[in-house]
């Protein structure tokens, strides 16, 4: 049996598309979810790209034990030595160095010439190879590169020392039939190719992704670099959970392979991604869309009455999703909210097992029936929500009137230290009023509003609503998440939380200027 590593690049190529960034503690969570899939690799980020994704992969690479952790390096001794340096403390660190090896990108990218390219790739990854023994080579845009030069790149690559050589669709333009001739031409024509492991890295531009990785794996490919929710630049990356699941439906095709991926956490990963991103999945998308497993039509639940097979090519329970739709609610008691905590896969500590047994209780006052969706949200809000104790202004209460043939307004009391400050504000809406109202109050600086989204949580009309605030000020983003079933306190909470980190941000940078 061959195994094929699943390589996880939520955290750096999923994690830097736009609209998907992360704090420090939603990335810790995303890499805690990626440890209980078993994935093989977790690509923790670009670590000289910014010193938050620096401080990023050392923390994942401090508290990983079971996987490899990797970080992105673009071929330069720069990159390379600041990789190292943030995950040197990894239990199995892994360098993975890139350098483009198009027509395209050689000439107007990287103004280099193709013998250039060759010496680079050579001396790189000979660099790389001084600090680790794991050394991952990506000859990025391979699938538009003249065969023949990435024959001599991969050569290069393999004789400095690269112990996985990695083949990106880059701009998601290969087809299957392609993407798995170039994989065997490469093992068949580069000397020392059968010592060293391929990987495929496709991007979904022409929603091919998940069928060109596939392909690259009957090509003799050993590692899929994938994302969860198949988040990444653009259309994305192969999405981890469909990659997964094709092999594991089809055995027929991809014969003597295995992986070592936990499908069962594979629900709770995706949950876990969509919460902290502020997106919820396309009902059809596969596997972790609300639809995959629903049978409407009467033929085919008739089909699936008399045999699940008709209609059914995998299980809800083989990726995790639990089908006892057992709803808690008012009367249920700190037992029942932790053996259902248990049964969905969480292990809480206690003080994180208080807090939100809690919030469980408060949305009980609220909610009628609470769903496992309401109770996930709960816990992956507690988990990535930033210590909001040091926050300067905080909602002591808020009212609103709003109707349809006059402008909303709303009513804010905020507490600052001892003292209350109320404000009211007319707005176009609601949120409007609200935001207006908080601004009047706390005066943040000048700054624009990037995203407002608002998303439910389950379903009903009493129904959580998480909201996602992103603030721009400065070229920097500042996010904040509020989770309620009032709609208006979920947009003051985030709108309060983004403010509170803009704020602190423009004090930090005011006390290193002086
Ligand atoms: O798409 C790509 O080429 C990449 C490489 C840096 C691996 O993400
Ligand atoms: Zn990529």
């Amino acid at each position: 049996m061959k195994q094929i590593k699943i390589f996880d690049t939520t955290l750096r190529d999923g994690e830097q598309s736009p609209g998907c960034s992360m704090n420090l503690k939603e990335k810790l969570e995303v890499a805690k979810c990626l440890e209980r899939l078993k994935v093989d690799v977790i690509e923790a980020g670009f670590a000289i790209s910014s010193p938050g994704d620096f401080e990023s992969v050392s923390e994942i690479s401090r508290v990983v034990k079971d996987c490899t952790v990797a970080s992105l390096a673009r071929a330069t001794v720069k990159d390379i030595d600041c990789a190292w340096e943030a995950v040197k403390h990894a239990a199995d660190p892994r360098i993975h160095l890139f350098i483009a090896t198009s027509p395209l990108h050689m000439q107007y990218k990287l103004k280099m010439s193709p013998e250039r390219v060759l010496e680079q790739t050579a001396a790189m990854t000979a660099h790389a190879k001084k600090y680790c023994s794991n050394v991952e080579f990506s000859a990025e845009d391979a699938t538009r590169s003249d065969v023949d030069f990435l024959c001599r790149v991969v050569e290069a690559a393999i004789r400095s020392g690269a112990t996985v050589v990695n083949i990106p669709d880059t701009v998601g333009y290969t087809t299957p039939v392609e993407m798995e001739g170039l994989i065997r031409t490469l093992i068949e024509r580069v000397p020392g190719a059968t010592d060293v492991e391929f990987s495929v890295h496709c991007h979904n531009d022409l929603g091919m992704a998940v069928a060109n990785a596939l392909a690259g794996i009957q090509g003799g490919a050993r590692q899929i670099e994938c994302t969860v929710n198949g988040l990444g630049e653009r259309a994305g990356n192969t999405s981890l959970e469909e990659v997964v699941m094709a092999m594991r439906t089809r055995p027929d095709m991809y014969a003597d392979t295995f992986t070592r991926l936990d499908t069962t956490q594979i629900s709770r990963a995706s949950k876990t991604v969509y919460s902290i991103i502020g997106q919820s999945a396309p009902l059809n998308k596969p596997i972790v869309g609300r639809n995959a497993f629903l049978h409407e039509s009467g033929i085919h639940q008739h089909g699936v009455l008399a045999n699940k097979k008709t209609y059914e090519i995998l299980t809800p329970e083989a990726v995790g999703i639990t089908t006892n739709n057992i709803v808690l609610g008012k009367h249920s008691g700190r037992h029942a909210f932790e053996s259902r905590l248990k049964e969905l896969g969480y292990a809480l500590e206690q003080e994180e097992m208080n807090r939100c047994f809690e919030e469980f209780k408060l949305l009980c006052d609220k909610k009628k029936d609470v769903e496992d969706e309401d109770i996930i949200a709960i816990v992956t809000h507690s988990a990535t929500a930033d210590d909001e104790a040091d926050d300067a202004y905080k909602l002591d209460w808020f009212a609103v009137q709003t109707s349809n043939i006059t402008s909303a307004t709303c009513t804010v009391c905020l507490k600052h230290g001892d003292e209350k400050v109320e404000r009211v504000c007319l707005g176009d809406g609601p949120v409007d009023a609200a935001i207006s109202a908080i601004e009047q109050i706390i005066k943040p600086v000048e700054h624009t509003f990037e995203l407002y989204q608002i998303n439910s949580v389950s379903r009903g009309q009493d129904t959580l609503g998480d909201v996602h605030v992103k603030l721009n000020a400065s070229g920097r983003t500042f996010t904040g998440h509020g989770l309620s079933t009032d709609i208006i306190e979920a947009s003051i909470l985030a709108y309060l939380r983004a403010c509170s980190k803009l704020s602190s941000w423009t004090e930090k940078q005011a006390a290193m200027a002086m």
